[in-house]
């Protein structure tokens, strides 16, 4: 069994202390920009999980309560430096308004340049606005000084309530720390506090669930757990490319066959670490992916040529809910099927109860973050039932890892020189 913390790579502990946090200012009269997350599920034009936008309302109403002009940044999805409009924030700050009825929300249809200027000139104290989307300029993603300056140019302080995109070296996340003084949101600092003690000296056995589609976006992050865990679940598409390394055949299903050797490796450092990493045994299949396909339960050894597997089997998820009664601490991100076409999210949801209910009878201890399995949660109706649900999807990974993430030292680094 694997023993110590969790947060590995040699990262520093992290002195809560060095980072200054909204408490402690007087914002009256001040143009507060402030970074959030509000990179959330939009389907047909309407918000489709809230849960990002509620937990960083408290920043925002507080800034707007003590007199702030509240000026909000955000992305939203990866439209890779070019206006599109199936990325607005709109439809997302319209969500906000309805969350803050007392409060005066605008939309401003662009983050920089003079009709920006103009647009936040007629804004009074307690006012909030939201400006669109940053990646709709490269200078954003490639963390450009220039584009930095320009959003600045828009503040007297920055507020960062952004955890879930701390991982990101952007401009409104690094390089704009630098430029103002700047502060941790409310969200921010519950997010640092709560990982940290869960990750710390996690209690043991430790299980870690990441599912998903791809291996080939969570290498890093499965290589490390597999070193650090006792237990390491791999669920969704991913766990076909193990499935698929390991000589079965799958069928149509999801897979990145240029990723078979990275799982045979993972596999490897996982045997080497006395990690037992815990694939399916039976699966759902259907022919087509589309909500409420005909499907039917195989086992892993007869998927059928013309199938893909889109959810975990009866067997499979009796056999986790075996092992979640064995461990004392789960870390869960990504789901385990295609759970945007049900019937298929129902193995992921029955994991979601499964793990709720052992946390309410104080047998687990359960920690989990991502945008996928937070509207899993959600749609079990067990997200207040967890030890603590992160907002953050790469970055708690990324934290999980022991990686020092930009957006946090750029607070440190900007609260220790001012
Ligand atoms: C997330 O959803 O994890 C954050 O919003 C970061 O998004 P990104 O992976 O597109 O940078």
């Amino acid at each position: 069994m694997n023993d110590g913390g969790l947060a590995g790579g040699g990262g520093p502990k992290l002195d809560l202390s060095r980072i200054r946090t909204i408490d402690s200012i007087d914002v009256r009269g001040k143009r507060a920009l402030v970074r959030v997350d509000l990179n959330v599920p939009v389907e047909g034009g309407q918000v489709a999980d809230d849960t990002r936008i509620k937990r960083v309302l408290p920043t925002i109403e507080k800034l707007a309560r003590d007199g702030a002009v509240v000026i909000v940044l955000s992305h939203m999805g990866r439209p890779k430096g070019v206006a599109n409009p199936e990325t607005s924030l709109k439809p997302v700050t319209a969500k906000m308004q309805e969350l803050m009825p007392g409060t005066t929300v605008r939309f401003i249809g662009d983050c920089i340049g003079e009709e920006v200027k103009r647009a936040l000139a007629a804004l009074r104290p307690g006012d909030v606005a939201v400006l669109e989307n940053l990646r709709f300029y490269p200078g954003e993603e490639k963390n450009h000084p220039m584009f930095a300056k320009q959003l600045a140019a828009h503040g007297d302080i920055y507020v960062n309530d952004a955890f879930s995109s701390a991982h990101r070296a952007n401009a409104s996340i690094d390089a704009i720390a630098d430029l103002l003084p700047s502060y941790a949101g409310l969200l921010m600092m519950a997010e640092i506090k709560a990982l940290g003690e869960a990750l710390e000296q996690p209690e043991r056995p430790v299980m870690a669930i990441v599912g998903g589609a791809k291996v080939s976006t969570k290498i890093e992050v499965l290589t490390n757990l597999a070193a650090r865990v006792d237990q390491l679940v791999v669920g969704g598409g991913m766990a076909n490319t193990f499935l698929k390394a390991k000589g079965f055949e799958i069928g149509k299903s999801l897979c990145e066959p240029d990723f078979t050797d990275t799982a045979k490796d993972i596999m490897a450092r996982a045997a080497q670490s006395g990690c037992e990493i815990v694939l399916p045994s039976d699966e759902v299949v259907a022919k087509e992916l589309k909500t409420g396909a005909d499907w039917q339960v195989v086992p892993v050894e007869a998927i059928p040529a013309d199938a893909m597997i889109l959810d975990v089997g009866p067997a499979s998820l009796a056999d986790l809910k075996r092992r979640l009664g064995q461990v004392k601490t789960v870390l869960w991100n990504g789901p385990l099927g295609a759970i945007e076409f049900p019937p298929f999210g129902e193995g992921t949801l029955t994991l979601a109860r499964e793990i709720a209910r052992l946390t309410k009878e104080r047998k687990l201890i359960s920690v989990a973050g991502g945008g996928d399995t937070i509207r899993a949660l959600n749609e079990a109706h067990v997200a207040g039932d967890l030890t603590y649900v992160s907002t953050a999807g790469g970055a708690f990974l990324e934290w999980l890892e022991g990686k020092a993430l930009p957006g946090v030292m750029a607070l440190i680094r900007n609260s220790a020189r001012t």
